[in-house]
Parts: structure tokens; C-alpha cells; sequence
């Protein structure tokens, strides 16, 4: 998993609670590295582990701390990717072209990125369904972002975000509905 992530996640767990439950976590996860840096990809095992001694010393539940760190991501994410997001766009057309513009960019940055292939519906202006494909299993983190998007663009009291089938599948479908 990219460098972005994991220092994401470092300044997460920071800003939510303090910096010894960071040290904590990495101790408890077996990791040494305490620093990740964003021109790297490490291994998504330890990604793995932290969220999964997260789970154990917070008592939620890893989808649930997933779904909380994938709405934090959004502002950091959106900012780093500025120039490809289009001023016309709200929640559901940002969401529809996050595979051929952002997604696209992050794997051609680095062959050892591999963002999930998000295939995107758009069943009508206010609705569409996300396929989220990656052998992560991390459509949780998804849901998470889903919001986290939505929260962006002003519109978290009006989307509504729904998986339709398992959350801990290769394959999970997402929906995503406005309601006026
Ligand atoms: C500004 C928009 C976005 C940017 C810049 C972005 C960027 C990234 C990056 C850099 C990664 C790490 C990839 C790797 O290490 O291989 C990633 C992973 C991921 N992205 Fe995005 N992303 C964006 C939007 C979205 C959206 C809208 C969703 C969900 C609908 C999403 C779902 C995920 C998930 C679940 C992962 C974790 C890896 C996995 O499940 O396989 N992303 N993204």
C-alpha cells in the first residue's frame, strides 16, 4: 500500500487520539519502521495489523475504524489531486470518474500501486452503483470515503451510502443515492 496512506493513518490515529497511542499501536502491530514516507509502497500486511491492534485497543470493530479513516482521508486526498478534479463536479460525478482520472493517475505513478478498480454506474442524476473489486478486501475504507466525498462537497446530510452485499468480499457493491 502507498506511503500516503500509512502516514495518513499515522496523523489519524494522532490527531484522534494522541501520539503514545501511535508508538502503542506500532509496538503492539510488531513494527519497527515508525516512519512511512509517501515514495514508497509497503507491504498491506502492516497495514493489516495496525488497523487490526487499532480494533483491539479502541474496541471497534476494523470495518468500523476502516469506514472513520477513509472519511479522514478525503480532504488530504482531494487536495494532493487537485488539478484533476473538475469545478462542476458534486459527490456522484466525482465518485463516477474516480476510476479514469484519479485511480488512473495513482497507478501510473508507480507500478506497485494498485488502487481497487471501482466500476462505476450511474443509474439516474441522483443514484449510482460502486463494484469495488481489489483482493484488499477493504470495501469498508470505501464506504469510509464515500462519505468522507460526500462531506466534501456539502452534501453528507443529503447521500446516502449503502453496501449491498458483504462488506468483506473481493467484490462488494456500493450504493450511492441522493435524496432531495
Ligand atoms: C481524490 C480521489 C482519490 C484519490 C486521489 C485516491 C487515491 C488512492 C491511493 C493513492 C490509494 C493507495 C493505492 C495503493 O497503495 O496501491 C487508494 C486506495 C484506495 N482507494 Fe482511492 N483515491 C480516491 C478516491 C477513492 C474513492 C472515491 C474510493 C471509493 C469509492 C476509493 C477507494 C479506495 C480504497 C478502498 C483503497 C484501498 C485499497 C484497496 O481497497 O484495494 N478511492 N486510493
Amino acid at each position: 500500500m502507498h506511503g500516503t496512506i500509512f502516514t495518513l493513518l499515522k496523523r489519524y490515529v494522532q490527531t484522534q487520539y494522541d501520539h503514545s497511542t501511535w508508538i502503542q499501536l506500532l509496538e503492539n502491530a510488531d513494527l519497527t519502521a515508525a516512519d512511512f514516507d509517501h515514495k514508497h509502497v509497503y507491504p498491506d500486511e502492516h497495514l493489516y495489523r495496525l488497523v487490526g491492534e487499532a480494533a483491539t485497543m479502541t474496541g471497534l470493530s476494523a470495518d468500523e475504524l476502516h469506514e472513520k479513516f477513509g472519511e479522514y482521508l478525503v480532504p488530504d486526498l482531494m487536495y494532493m489531486y487537485q488539478k484533476l478534479l473538475r469545478p462542476e463536479w458534486t459527490t456522484l460525478d466525482m465518485l463516477e470518474h474516480t476510476e479514469s482520472t484519479m485511480h488512473k493517475q495513482v497507478r501510473q505513478e508507480n507500478a506497485g500501486n494498485t488502487p481497487p478498480v471501482l466500476h462505476v454506474t450511474r443509474i439516474s442524476p441522483d443514484e449510482l452503483f460502486i463494484d469495488y473489486v481489489s483482493a484488499r478486501r477493504m470495501s469498508a475504507l470505501a464506504v469510509g470515503i464515500v462519505r468522507g466525498v460526500a462531506r466534501y462537497y456539502d452534501e453528507a446530510e443529503s447521500i446516502e451510502v449503502e453496501p449491498t452485499t458483504s462488506e468483506n468480499g473481493e467484490q462488494v457493491r456500493i450504493r450511492v443515492r441522493r435524496i432531495r
